[in-house]
């Protein structure tokens, strides 16, 4: 804890210009913080969210749709559905049976669930959700499906919500009628919340129905709407107040082979008709093995330029160029091929900005969207690497800066922030003049503390840096041991104040993944944890949240004897100006197991003399956040007193520090 006490214990050794903490002793430290001089614009965009489907992220996760393979699309067609009173298998089944069945070849919804019924007291169709369904008392819940008389008469369709324990906590009958196709609908109201709930359908009347699109959604979204998302992880999005949103990753762009790449035109339009796909991190670890993990595009383009909006963050899309995941296949487009890879960056354009008589634009426009999203960015690749990108990024860099010269293309460094690919990549993305190129890393808490300093060495001249991906791993890159613990959480923000501190050459950053379900990941550590009911914010959460929503508009320095705070004893800083709120900013992060001293003395303009610390600490560095202790690690503001432009503090052990103080 910061306090503007001294310790008695320590007051000798501050008069004598050092103060004691625990058994070493530190120098008190005065620092300087010089208001007189911007040294560059902090850029609205410096603090992003990166967005991609693993971990159960959208379907499952902020896409609100509660069932699992709602229109019969996945490789196994009934998974996630269950017929306890039938043998599917067999055709002399007592109660009925379904199947699925094709409607057509070719890219779409293609199936739908053909379902027999032969007695309409003993036939039951089941569907688990994601890990189940959350659901919660009182709240509405939205069922729809289409559905069509085949043969017989099916006079109606008996939605029930179930619990944990198979008891109903909610229930509609819905009468059907016709046979064409048709949309049904209702809307039901449990009386009791459940983690794990399911649906279990029944029937009136026998004979065959046609079933597809059956799907659940509670009414309370994000903003309401109808194809919604999760709105408490949408809250948790937007209290970050994210400067950027990229979508929709990450290697999901690329794909394990070209065919599964990630192809924005499939995931826009009426959602019925989008095709699903399987999710490449269904079976990429061994060790978290998620062969329900599918795309149905609910989520798609719109809707995350949708969200952006609603965020206030610039839509960053990332597309693919030509190139499958090079961790799995590498597969390449030939170059002579590579024109509608191009097109789709293109089209893409004019998709969020192109007016409505455009064909695309109309496309957005007939969504409910006319508005332009007006997009600034795009990405082309992910995490590639080699002359294979170069060559292909080429193509789309003079295409795109042909049609669209306004439009700022984001390059990619490949999946390291080091080593050949990573030398060569910026090698040639600079010879290109490419205008921001994406670095990751996925490194120990040690490598981001030490790398606090990583950007001085970058020309102020050359392209600018978006820190698309990093989080400090804990155990290994991607280590199913991996933790969000407070040592992770407080590595990142030691390291952030040196991107803060190279904001005229970091202009975006984001950490990654940005979320998990807790029982349908694959990769930890994520900035948000989910189950079916509820979410948090990990350690790693609220440090992102502490930069974005104090970044302030113009970086100045703090300096100790003149030297910026890059880890001497274990101290980082960084300072900016506030133009908007009036006040000075300085973080301060302390990665000792000491508190330290310090003084901060202000120059070059006149403070107020009450100012605020924001705290982020915990003395246990291996401590997390959980669905249990949500607030376990969470920030604490107190108040600062300022005498004559100066500060006069004790910085916990482990702890980030914002201090924010108006200006007279
Ligand atoms: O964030 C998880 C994965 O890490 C991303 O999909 C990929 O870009 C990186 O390797």
């Amino acid at each position: 804890m910061i306090t503007q006490t001294i310790k008695k214990a320590g007051l000798a050794a501050v008069l004598a210009g050092t103060f004691l903490a625990g058994n070493t002793l530190f120098a008190q430290k005065e620092l300087t913080v010089d208001m007189s001089e911007t040294i560059a614009p902090i850029q609205p965009t410096m603090y992003g969210i990166f967005f991609e489907d693993i971990n159960f992220a959208a379907d499952g996760g902020l896409y609100a749709e509660m069932i699992k393979n709602r229109s019969f699309e996945f490789t196994i067609s009934m998974m996630g559905w269950s017929q306890p009173n039938s043998d599917r298998h067999s055709y002399n089944n007592e109660s009925g049976y379904a199947l699925p069945v094709k409607y057509f070849e070719g890219e779409g919804n293609l199936n739908f669930l053909r379902v027999q019924i032969k007695n309409a007291k003993g036939y039951e169709l089941h569907n688990e959700g994601f890990r189940g369904m959350g659901i919660k008392e009182g709240d509405t819940y939205r069922f729809t499906f289409d559905a069509k008389q085949m043969e017989g008469a099916v006079s109606a369709v008996k939605a029930e919500l179930l619990d944990e324990e198979g008891n109903t906590i909610a229930e509609a009958s819905i009468p059907v009628s016709g046979s064409e196709w048709a949309n049904y609908k209702a809307e039901i109201v449990p009386n009791k919340t459940v983690m794990k709930g399911s649906l279990k359908l029944t029937f009136e009347g026998t004979g065959e129905l046609g079933l597809d699109m059956i799907s659940l959604f509670p009414t309370d979204t994000w903003n309401g709407r109808e194809n919604g998302l999760r709105k408490d992880l949408v809250q948790l999005l937007y209290d970050l107040d994210p400067g950027f949103l990229r979508f929709p990753g990450g290697c999901i762009v690329e794909g394990r082979t070209l065919a599964r790449r990630y192809q924005w035109k499939k995931t826009v339009g009426p959602v019925d008709e989008r095709p699903s796909l399987v999710n490449r991190w269904n079976t990429e670890f061994d060790h978290r093995l998620t062969p329900d993990y599918y795309q149905s595009f609910g989520l798609g383009f719109f809707e995350y330029f949708q969200l952006s909006e609603d965020l206030g963050a610039e839509p960053l899309p990332i597309l693919s160029c030509g190139i499958a995941c090079q961790f799995n296949t590498g597969e390449l487009v030939p170059m002579d091929e590579l024109d509608s890879y191009v097109q789709d960056a293109l089209d893409l354009i004019e998709f969020a900005n192109g007016s409505t008589d455009t064909p695309w634009g109309k496309v957005r426009a007939d969504m409910g969207h006319p508005e332009p999203f007006n997009m600034k960015y795009i990405g082309v690749g992910n995490e590639q690497w080699g002359p294979e990108y170069i060559e292909r990024y080429k193509v789309f860099n003079e295409a795109i800066a042909e049609k669209y010269p306004e439009i700022i293309i984001v390059s990619g460094s490949g999946p390291f922030p080091d080593g050949d690919y990573f030398e060569y990549g910026m090698k040639e993305l600079k010879k290109i003049g490419a205008e921001i190129i994406d670095e990751h890393y996925y490194r120990s808490p040690e490598w981001f503390r030490e790398n606090a300093t990583r950007y001085y060495s970058y020309d102020r001249n050359g392209p600018k840096i978006f820190a698309g991906e990093y989080a400090a791993q804990s155990v290994a890159i991607a280590s199913p041991d991996n933790k969000n613990n407070w040592e992770t959480a407080l590595s990142e923000a030691a390291f952030m104040t040196g991107l803060e501190r190279n904001a005229e050459v970091v202009q975006l950053t984001s950490y990654a993944p940005l979320m998990a379900h807790a029982e349908g990941w694959q990769w930890t550590p994520d900035m948000i944890w989910f189950n079916n009911l509820e979410s948090y914010g990990t350690p790693n959460y609220y440090v992102q949240k502490l930069y974005s929503t104090n970044k302030g508009t113009d970086l100045i320095s703090v300096t100790q004897d003149g030297e910026n705070l890059v880890g001497q004893e274990e101290l980082y800083a960084s300072a900016t100006l506030d133009s908007e709120a009036n006040e000075v900013v300085v973080k301060v992060v302390n990665t000792s197991s000491e508190a330290q001293e310090i003084q901060l003395n202000f120059e070059g303009k006149r403070l107020k003399s009450k100012g605020s610390i924001i705290v982020l600490k915990e003395a246990d560095l291996t401590q997390e956040n959980s669905f249990e202790s949500t607030q376990e690690i969470a920030p604490v503001t107190e108040e600062l007193k300022v005498k004559k432009d100066v500060a006069t503090y004790e910085v916990s052990a482990y702890s980030l520090n914002i201090i924010r103080i108006p200006l007279k």
